[in-house]
């Protein structure tokens, strides 16, 4: 049994203090909560703060990009390491932002998880389809170049403490989610693909998030499908109580 995992992306929302008053209120929200696995990502400027806020909670804290290099003469950039000693465990890699609006490519996607892994970071690795693509009929076989390439030399052992997240194009911030029967479709088509490119074991442990305008009354159905094992969520994470709506009905 794979357990839940429910990542709220905060994308360019919060401040230092917004992000500080946020985790004090969700720790003590989620404080019962057994069974779910929550990681918040907020802005690189608040995750030390929100590691702190978060400090022996359940709640784990991730990053929402990363470079691949460990230091250098890049300037803007953030490497894996970096966010590792400022309290982050996880981090979004290849989000569809990034990919459309930062020229982020299957191949720049491959090496910041590399670099993600190599600093003990879990990276949770973003794919989808767009509704062109969609349309076309494209879906699966986008998919499958985007695994192919995105998870290229990854290795069975880490491929199963990973992290995917089937994020289509066009539901993402859109109100317009997948149905549980379209994500559940995409989801399956991940996990064989996952069975016969790094084998049964590692593909039964690695979790598939879900993404796309996930909210309390969507996410029940959605987990639902054998294959979904969480989410990760934009717009519904902003608000704790709204997150945590979501993160207690992951666990029915
Ligand atoms: P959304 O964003 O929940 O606001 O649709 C999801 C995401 O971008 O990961």
């Amino acid at each position: 049994m794979r357990k839940p995992l429910i990542a709220g992306n905060f994308k360019m929302y919060k401040s230092v203090p917004e992000t500080v008053a946020y985790l004090i209120e969700l720790r003590a929200l989620a404080k019962e909560v057994r069974g779910v696995d929550i990681v918040v990502a907020p802005p690189f400027t608040a995750i030390h703060a929100a590691a702190a806020a978060a400090r022996d909670s359940n709640v784990a804290i991730g990053a929402q990009h990363v470079h691949w290099e460990r230091e250098g003469a890049f300037t803007g950039e953030v490497s894996a390491a970096m966010l590792f000693v400022a309290g982050a465990r996880y981090v979004i890699v290849g989000h569809s932002e990034r990919r459309t609006l930062f020229g982020d490519t299957n191949a720049t996607v491959n090496k910041r998880m590399h670099a993600a892994i190599t600093a003990a970071l879990v990276p949770i690795v973003c794919i989808g389809e767009t509704l062109e693509q969609r349309d076309r009929n494209e879906t699966l076989a986008v998919l499958d170049r985007q695994i192919k390439e995105s998870l290229d030399g990854v290795t069975g052992e880490q491929l199963a403490g990973m992290v995917l997240a089937y994020e289509p194009v066009w539901a993402i911030g859109t109100g317009r989610n997948a149905t549980p029967a379209q994500a559940g479709e995409a989801h399956f088509h991940i996990r064989q693909r996952l069975k016969q490119w790094f084998g049964l074991e590692a593909a039964e442990q690695c979790r598939v998030l879900y993404g796309g305008s996930v909210k309390p009354d969507n996410i029940a159905k959605l987990i639902a499908e054998p294959d979904v094992d969480g989410a990760l969520v934009g717009g519904a994470s902003l608000d704790a109580k709204s997150f945590l709506a979501i993160i207690t009905g992951a666990t029915v």
